[in-house]
């Protein structure tokens, strides 16, 4: 049976069986279908200790019946810059990588909200050294997402007792999965206590990030965030923020350290991210921001932002990619049939 909103989802015929997924992915150059994307046991977690992977969105636009994506260029420099400090050998470029997602949101006819997963691993790896003459595995995937802009749900925060890894250690500039242990823990311990994020602080005790999204606070009208040399990820999310704050809302823009208790004295908190999209913050170690709801610049921000990733504002058509666009690709018009 095939179904769901966003993407060629197949399910089982068996009911009750809860996953679901794409009928194809992208695996070393080709679309293939689920079944056949396979990887040896003897390169299980050795491969991807160094293993870098992106999250990217793709937005529906119902009124045009257009699915956008959402910065892929940027993405995928920042996959390559990732290989990179992983010393993994490029086997596509950039646009390759662009042009391939494309084409399996095409082939999964994704028509709805989609999340694009890219992932690379050392394919040869049985040890975590010597893997600069490793084959490089690239795997593209496909998922529906729920999308939290326009909902005004704000979040409960709080400070995590784990520190942010730092660029000498594990360096949360580029997205390498061992970094996402850190966010793990981090993640764990701050919803086991009660609070829907964390927030984690650097060796020198300043603000860094969410485990899986960036940090605004907004002081006197300014939106601040942690500079890039403070141990955070060189978000995308964050540099279109930036830029949608100074260009469209007229809101000036600070890059610098940033206190824990600037955290608590806040007009407003949010995080930003492709997961996180514009996700308000209504408190923080229970101190509440503002009146504890949406501020107003932050509202302001969702709002532009939602309308520019699905496509619905003017400005800013160079970083959406038109997936259909009136293009088809006729190998997959006759479905294979899919057994699960
Ligand atoms: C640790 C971390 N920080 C920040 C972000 C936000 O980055 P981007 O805007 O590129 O999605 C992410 C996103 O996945 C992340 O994992």
């Amino acid at each position: 049976m095939v179904s769901g909103s966003s993407g060629n989802t197949v399910d089982s015929v068996r009911p009750n069986r809860p996953p679901q997924h794409p009928r194809y992915l992208w695996m070393d150059g080709e679309v293939v279908p689920w079944e056949q994307a396979t990887v040896h046991a003897s390169t299980l977690g050795w491969s991807t200790m160094g293993a870098v992977f992106e999250g990217i969105k793709a937005y529906w636009n119902d009124a045009e019946g257009e699915l956008y994506g959402w910065q892929f260029a940027e993405h995928y420099a920042r996959f390559a810059m990732s290989m990179r400090l992983q010393r993994m050998r490029p086997q596509f470029t950039p646009e390759q990588l662009v042009e391939a997602s494309c084409e399996l949101l095409r082939a999964n006819e994704c028509r709805g909200d989609t999340y694009v997963r890219p992932l690379a691993w050392h394919a040869d790896a049985t040890w975590f050294g010597h893997l600069e003459d490793s084959r490089t595995g690239i795997v593209i995937t496909t998922a529906p997402f729920t999308s939290i802009l326009g909902t005004g749900k704000a979040i409960r925060a709080c400070v995590s007792s784990w520190t942010r890894v730092g660029d000498n250690q594990l360096s949360p500039r580029v997205k390498c999965i061992s970094n996402y242990q850190n966010s793990r823990m981090a993640l764990l311990e701050a919803t086991l206590d009660g609070y829907d994020q964390p927030i984690l602080l650097n060796s020198q005790g300043k603000v860094t990030e969410g485990p899986a999204s960036c940090v605004f606070i907004v002081r006197d009208g300014m939106a601040i965030t942690p500079s890039l040399t403070s141990g955070v990820l060189e978000s995308i999310t964050r540099t279109a923020i930036l830029r949608l704050c100074r260009e469209e809302l007229g809101v000036p823009t600070q890059e610098r350290e940033i206190d824990r208790t600037e955290l608590y004295v806040a007009d407003e908190v949010f995080y930003c991210g492709t997961g996180a999209e514009v996700t308000p913050v209504a408190s923080v170690d229970h101190y509440s921001i503002g009146n504890g709801g949406v501020g107003p610049i932050t509202e302001r921000l969702e709002r532009l932002f939602h309308q520019v990733v699905r496509g619905r504002y003017p400005g800013y058509a160079f970083w959406r990619t038109p997936i259909y666009a009136g293009r088809r690709d006729r190998r997959y018009d006759a479905a294979i049939p899919v057994t699960v």
